[in-house]
């Protein structure tokens, strides 16, 4: 049984007003097509097929993994799909196409489609929903003995037809021979659009039964077609987030002021405070606490690890590491376990190796820092001299003294001091205190002049 998949995404988007394409923006940290293919794949066993028009390049470049067809010129839902016919024709025995502004459908329900037309002697599945606020959707039309009739779209209802509570969610399973052909029978709409919805009355002409299935979540129909639904469905998709992690084993304080990414991991026992935001590829292991008040996107983080009112992106911490309030992670910092990180200090690309203890003012950059080093407070490494970065190097058990200045390349050796205030310019080998400020005038710099 082959069971192909195609996702509409051609559409302007007009009523988002944006220089990028709909299908791009993003919903809890994902482009909303690549909610919509997740769910489509988890239900067939085919490569998707997305069909591109408006900014088609952008789109191309955006997702991976699926293959494009274009379509040249916006001629309706129906006229999309049949630039999938190439494609798909002789591939597939069943064919699910849904749309691509909606990212809340779930995967499962997909799946409930798709068995409903292995059943029906019919040639088509359509999702249904009954809601009170019809949101521009198609009408669900149904025979008197109950069978599906048609889908009429609001554009061309009747004030009757637009009292009709059963609408048209915008998601189908055909049998794939006849969907071919059917397509090509679909008649031009008065608006000049060819409607995916009447192959429902091709089908019911062709004596074919249509099988509805209704859905009673009117969340998973959320359609983005302007700002205001965008927000929506984010509000939704975090909801649906955040309580996937409670289920695991999380403690989240308040839900509401909680923002996960949908790529995010976190383990459990961990705790996430009020206000937190999770971003982008970041892990969690278990029995952290997080927050309140942090940033923390693409970093990966052990277990048993406090990041309190603290800001970080790209990093590593490892086990146990306990930082904040008020520390900030750049790309490349890596903290060994039990490192200890107190307020206003920022490190980036630099290893704080274990037990290390910074914990106050401080900055550190191009650094590898040993085991159980002391970052006095206010030390900096001067990693920049304004035209290229500069490494530190810290050998283990050093001690760095109150507002030491480490002029990058610099090493200090393992288990040697600073004292307060030392400018340190050369090289200390191991085990040697080292003391003084060497700034001096040495030389008159050369005034750049203006051109
Ligand atoms: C569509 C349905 C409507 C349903 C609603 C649910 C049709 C005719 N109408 O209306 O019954 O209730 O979705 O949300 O199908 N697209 C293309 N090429 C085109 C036109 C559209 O790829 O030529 C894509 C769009 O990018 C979008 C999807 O198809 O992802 C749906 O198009 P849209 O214009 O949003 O249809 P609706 O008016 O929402
Ligand atoms: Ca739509």
């Amino acid at each position: 049984m082959k069971i192909a998949s195609v996702i509409l995404a051609a559409g302007q988007g007009t009523r988002m007003k944006s220089s990028l394409p709909k299908m791009l923006h993003r919903v809890c940290g994902k482009p909303m097509l690549q909610h919509a293919l997740e769910a489509a794949r988890s239900a067939s066993d085919q490569t998707p097929v997305v069909v591109v028009g408006h900014g088609a390049e952008q789109v191309q470049k955006a997702v991976a993994g699926v293959q494009f067809v274009v379509q040249e010129q916006q001629l309706g839902t129906g006229h999309a799909v049949m630039q999938a016919e190439n494609a798909l024709k002789g591939q597939a025995d069943y064919v699910i196409v849904t749309y691509g502004d909606m990212p809340l459908l779930r995967p499962e329900t997909v799946q409930k489609l798709v068995d409903a037309q292995l059943k029906n002697p019919g040639s088509m599945s359509l999702l249904t929903v009954i809601a009170e606020n019809p949101r521009g959707f198609g009408r669900i039309a149904r025979h008197a003995d109950g069978t599906v009739a048609a889908i009429i779209e609001e554009a061309v209802a009747s004030p009757e037809q637009l009292q009709l509570r059963e609408l048209n969610v915008g998601a189908y399973c055909f049998n794939a021979d006849w969907l071919w052909g059917a397509l090509h029978r679909i008649q031009v709409s008065p608006k000049g659009e060819y409607y995916l919805t009447d192959t429902v009355e091709i089908a019911v002409k062709d004596g074919l039964p249509v099988q509805a299935v209704v859905l009673d979540d009117m969340e998973e129909t959320i359609g983005v077609n302007n700002r205001i639904h965008l927000a929506e469905a984010e509000a939704a998709m975090r909801c649906r987030i955040n309580q996937r992690h409670m289920l695991n084993g999380v403690t989240i304080i308040q839900p509401e002021s909680t923002f996960i990414e949908a790529g995010v991991t976190v383990g459990a026992d961990s705790v996430l405070w009020p206000n937190t935001y999770l971003q982008g590829s970041t892990t969690i292991g278990n029995g952290c606490q997080i927050g309140p008040d942090s940033h923390i996107r693409d970093t990966k983080i052990g277990d048993a690890c406090r990041v309190f009112k603290s800001v970080l992106e790209g990093a590593v911490l490892e086990d146990g590491v306990d930082m904040g309030p008020f520390a900030r992670l750049r790309p490349g910092a890596h903290l060994g376990k039990h490192v200890h990180m107190g307020n206003f200090g920022e490190v980036k690309d630099s290893y704080l190796g274990e037990g290390v203890k910074m914990g106050h003012f401080s900055y550190v950059g191009n650094a590898t820092i040993g085991a159980n080093v002391n970052i006095g407070a206010g030390t900096i490494t001067c990693n920049y001299d304004g035209v290229k970065k500069s490494p530190t190097v810290i050998g283990e058990d050093a001690f760095i003294g109150s507002d030491t200045m480490l002029v990058a390349p610099v090493t200090i050796g393992a288990r040697a001091r600073t004292g307060a205030g030392a400018i340190v310019t050369k090289d200390v080998p191991d085990d040697m205190l080292a003391v003084g400020m060497p700034a001096r005038a040495i030389k008159k710099l050369e005034r750049k002049l203006q051109e």
